[in-house]
C-alpha cells in the first residue's frame, strides 16, 4: 500500500492582473448572468467561451421546474460552442456568478458534469482549455487545463478494452 499525491496547478489573481482579453472576457460572462433563468435558485451563472478563431459564445443557467432537466451556464455555452463551431478549437472559458438572494463571496466554481464536458472537448480538440473563474470581490481563479480541476477524469482511452 502506498500514499500517492497529486500536483494541481492554478494561479489566483485580481481582474485587474489580467490581460485585457481576459478581463474582456469576464466582463461579458457577467453580462450574460443577466440572461439567466434561475427562479429556482437565483443563482445567476455566466459562462463566456473564446473560440480559436475569435468568436464568442455566450451561455447561461438555464432552470427547469423539473430541477435535473435544466442546465448550467457552461454547458448551455460549450453545447452551443461545439454545436454551431464543430471544428474550432476551445481556447477558454470564463464564468462568472450571482446571487439574487446572498452575497457571493467566492469564485463560481463548475459542478463535476461541466469539468466532464470541459474534458472531452479537451480531448477532441487535443489541446488545453483555460479556464477564468471569477467571483463578484473581483478575484479570479486561472486553470491552464480542465486536468488540473478534474483529477482521474474519466476519458475515452478508459472505454477501450486494452
Ligand atoms: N450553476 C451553473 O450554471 N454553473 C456553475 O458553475 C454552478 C452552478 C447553476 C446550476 C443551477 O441553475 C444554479 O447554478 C444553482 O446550482
Amino acid at each position: 500500500m502506498k500514499e500517492e499525491k497529486i500536483e494541481l496547478s492554478f494561479v489566483r489573481a485580481k481582474l485587474h492582473e489580467l490581460s485585457a482579453a481576459d478581463q474582456d472576457l469576464i466582463k461579458t460572462a457577467k453580462q450574460s448572468f443577466s440572461n439567466a433563468y434561475a427562479p429556482y435558485s437565483g443563482f445567476l451563472v455566466g459562462a463566456t467561451v473564446l473560440l480559436e478563431n475569435g468568436e464568442i459564445i455566450n451561455g447561461s443557467n438555464q432552470e427547469n421546474v423539473a430541477y435535473p432537466s435544466g442546465l448550467c451556464a457552461e454547458r448551455v455555452a460549450l453545447f452551443y460552442a461545439g454545436a454551431k463551431y464543430p471544428n474550432i478549437s476551445i481556447k477558454t472559458i470564463a464564468v462568472s456568478a450571482k446571487s439574487t438572494t446572498f452575497k457571493v463571496n467566492d469564485v463560481v466554481s463548475p459542478c463535476g458534469a461541466c469539468r466532464q464536458v470541459m474534458a472531452e472537448y479537451e480531448q477532441k480538440q487535443e489541446e488545453s482549455i483555460r479556464i477564468l473563474l471569477h467571483s463578484p470581490n473581483d478575484d479570479v481563479l486561472i486553470a491552464n487545463s480542465v486536468e488540473d480541476l478534474l483529477p482521474f477524469m474519466f476519458t475515452s482511452p478508459l472505454l477501450k478494452k486494452h
